[in-house]
C-alpha cells in the first residue's frame, strides 16, 4: 500500500545487478510505501531472469546502459560487486540520475572521489547504502553518546566475523567474498561497518592506525584486525573474518559507563550500564533497509544531492582509512 504525500507519485527505482541483496532490497522498498523496482539489468540475462522470477520486476534488462535509456527511473541501487560500484554509479550520474551505492562504495578512494566530482557535476544525488547508520537503534544510540549518557568515549571495541563453510559456494576463489578481480576480502565486505561505526562514535578519522591480516591464497584478506588511536587518546579495535565465528558484539566505553550491543550492525537494541545504576536496556523499532530508503526519498523530496546523516566526505575519509589500511599489508587490487 503506497503511502505518499497526495501531489508526491511512487518513486521509480531500477537495480544495478541482480544478485542476493537485490531482492532484499526490493522486498524493503515495497515495505517503505514510497517507490516500487520497475526495473532491473544485469550483465547476465540468467541472473536478470531469476531476480525476476523471485520478485515480479516488470522489466529487465541485460545492459545497464539499456535500462538507464529505456526507463525513466528517479534512482538507481547499484547492487553489483564492488569492483564494479564506480563505473555504475557514473553511468547514473552521467544522466543525472540519483544513486544509492552498496557498501563499501568503491574499492578505493580514488574512486569514490570520481562519484563525488560527477555528483557534484551533475547536481545529482549520491550516497553510500550504509543501511546500518539509519537503524534507529543507532540513530538512538547517537543521541545517547551525545547527551554524554557514559560520559567521554575512551573506547569502542568491535567484531564482525562470520565462519563460511569452505564449501559455501561464497568460499569459491572466483566469487566476489574471495577474488581480488571483483575488490574481495573481509576488510571490505565486513570491516567497513565497524569502521564507519567507529568513524560515527569518535567523530573523525583516527590519527594512528595498526593492522595485520591473515590472507586467502586468492590474495584477499580471510581475517583482520585494525587498532585505530585517536588524538584524544581514545582508541578502537576491531576484527572481522569470514572464515570465524566470534560473537558480533560491539562495546562502546566512556568515563562513566559503557554501551553493549550486540549483533551491532542490523540490532534493535542496546543495553547501557553504569556504575552503581540498573542495566538499562534501550528497546528501538526493528532495523532494515526501509530506513536508509526513506532516507534517500526524504532528500530528493527536499532537493539535497547528499545526506546529511551519511555525508560524502565522511564516506570518503573511510575509504581513505580502508586505503590505509590496505597499503600497510601490500594488499593492492588488479589495476591499482
Ligand atoms: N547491506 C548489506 O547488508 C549487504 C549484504 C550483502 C551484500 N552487500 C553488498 O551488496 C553488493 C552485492 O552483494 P550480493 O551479496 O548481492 O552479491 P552477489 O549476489 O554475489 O552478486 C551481486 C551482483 O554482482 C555481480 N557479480 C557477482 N559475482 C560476479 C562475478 N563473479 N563476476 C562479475 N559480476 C559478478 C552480478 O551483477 P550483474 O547481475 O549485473 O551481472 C551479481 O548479480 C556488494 O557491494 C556487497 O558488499 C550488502
Amino acid at each position: 500500500m503506497m503511502n505518499l504525500d497526495n501531489e508526491q507519485k511512487p518513486f521509480r527505482w531500477g537495480i544495478m545487478g541482480c544478485g542476493r541483496i537485490a531482492v532484499k532490497f526490493f522486498t524493503a522498498l515495497s515495505h517503505t510505501g514510497e517507490g516500487l523496482v520497475v526495473a532491473a539489468a544485469s550483465k547476465s540475462m540468467h541472473r536478470a531472469n531469476r531476480l525476476q522470477r523471485k520478485t515480479g520486476i516488470e522489466t529487465i534488462y541485460s545492459s545497464y546502459e539499456a535500462m538507464l535509456d529505456s526507463d525513466e527511473l528517479d534512482a538507481v541501487y547499484i547492487a553489483n560487486t564492488h569492483n564494479a560500484h564506480a563505473d555504475s554509479a557514473l553511468l547514473c550520474l552521467e544522466r543525472g540520475i540519483p544513486v544509492l551505492i552498496e557498501k563499501p562504495i568503491t574499492q578505493n578512494a580514488k574512486q569514490t572521489e570520481r562519484i563525488i566530482a560527477a555528483a557534484r557535476a551533475n547536481n545529482t544525488f549520491a550516497m553510500e547504502a550504509m543501511w546500518t547508520r539509519f537503524n534507529p537503534a543507532v540513530i538512538k544510540l547517537q543521541d545517547v553518546l551525545a547527551a554524554g549518557t557514559i560520559g567521554e568515549v575512551r573506547s569502542l571495541e568491535a567484531e564482525f566475523c562470520v565462519r563460511m563453510n569452505p564449501l559455501n559456494p561464497k568460499m569459491r576463489p572466483w566469487n566476489r567474498m574471495c577474488s581480488p578481480r571483483l575488490a574481495g576480502g573481509a576488510l571490505l565486505d565486513l570491516g567497513v561497518y565497524p569502521i564507519v561505526f567507529a568513524r560515527m562514535v569518535f567523530g573523525q578519522a583516527p590519527a594512528s592506525i595498526s593492522s595485520s591480516a591473515d590472507m586467502a591464497w586468492t590474495g584477499v584478506d580471510k581475517s583482520s584486525q585494525y587498532t585505530f588511536e585517536y588524538s584524544n587518546g581514545a582508541r578502537a579495535q576491531m576484527q572481522t573474518s569470514f572464515v570465524k565465528e566470534r560473537p558480533r558484539i560491539m562495546v562502546i566505553t566512556g568515563t562513566t559507563g559503557s554501551i553493549h550491543m550486540t549483533g551491532f550492525h542490523g540490532s534493535d537494541r542496546f543495553i547501557i550500564r553504569r556504575d552503581g545504576r540498573p542495566e538499562e536496556v534501550v528497546q528501538c523499532d526493528p532495523s532494515g533497509f526501509e530506513h536508509e530508503i526513506r532516507e534517500v526519498h526524504r532528500c530528493l523530496k527536499a532537493g539535497l544531492t547528499e545526506s546529511p546523516s551519511m555525508p560524502l566526505a565522511e564516506t570518503l575519509e573511510t575509504m581513505q582509512t580502508l586505503d590505509a589500511i590496505r597499503a600497510q599489508w601490500g594488499m593492492k587490487y588488479p589495476g591499482e
